[in-house]
């Protein structure tokens, strides 16, 4: 079902080859024995499913963990205040960590999370996120691994929520005019 005023913009096809290619991406980086993937919910539940079921079809040994944070979006820009509401269970000390997320904003979520995950002793942290947003003067480094660069339209689908409606979708959608009405 297609929202209203909203418009497809990802298709599932091109979800799933994207899905593909970054686990190959993945695989070629990535060193010998565990990868530990830390998906950040709610948003990137579907997209960890997916990322995760293509890298185990390619034998790679996996240890999955999710977390939730809050990023206070209305204050973004002011305050950049993102607070950890439910952490990783996983002892990853000396782990080779993926840390997943649906979009790319500010940055100031995946940059508070990468330096949690420093604090807890993680040896190597990438970043893989489904979409990048344009938005100049960004919060940190560029994610290692990027899905799909997209402009300044608000999204949803494919795990994206507009106040926690539409994840399900199995497409991503976009609204026009940027912020949802
Ligand atoms: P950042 O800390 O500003 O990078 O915020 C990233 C978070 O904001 C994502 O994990 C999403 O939960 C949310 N977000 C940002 N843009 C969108 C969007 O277009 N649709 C839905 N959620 C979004
Ligand atoms: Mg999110």
């Amino acid at each position: 079902m297609t929202p209203a005023e909203y418009a497809l913009l990802i298709s599932e096809p091109r979800i799933a080859g994207r899905v593909r290619d970054l686990a190959g991406e993945i695989i070629r980086n990535r060193g010998d024995g565990e990868l530990c993937l830390i998906g950040l919910m709610k948003g990137s539940f579907m997209f960890m499913a997916d990322l995760s079921r293509e890298l185990s079809r390619r034998g790679v040994p996996l240890l999955t963990d999710v977390m939730t944070v809050s990023s206070y979006r209305e204050d973004v820009r002011s305050s950049g205040r993102v607070s950890i509401i439910q952490d990783i269970t996983l002892d990853i000390k000396g782990r080779d960590v993926l840390l997943i997320d649906d979009i790319l904003d500010s940055g100031l979520t995946l940059e508070t999370v990468r330096g949690h995950l420093h604090v807890k002793g993680a040896a190597k942290i990438s970043v893989c996120v489904l979409l990048a947003k344009e938005r100049p003067g960004r919060a940190g480094p560029l994610p290692e691994y990027t899905g799909f660069s997209i402009g300044t339209e608000f999204v949803v689908g494919y795990g994206l929520d507009m106040a926690g409606k539409y994840r399900e979708l199995p497409a991503i959608y976009a609204l026009d005019g940027g912020s949802p009405g």
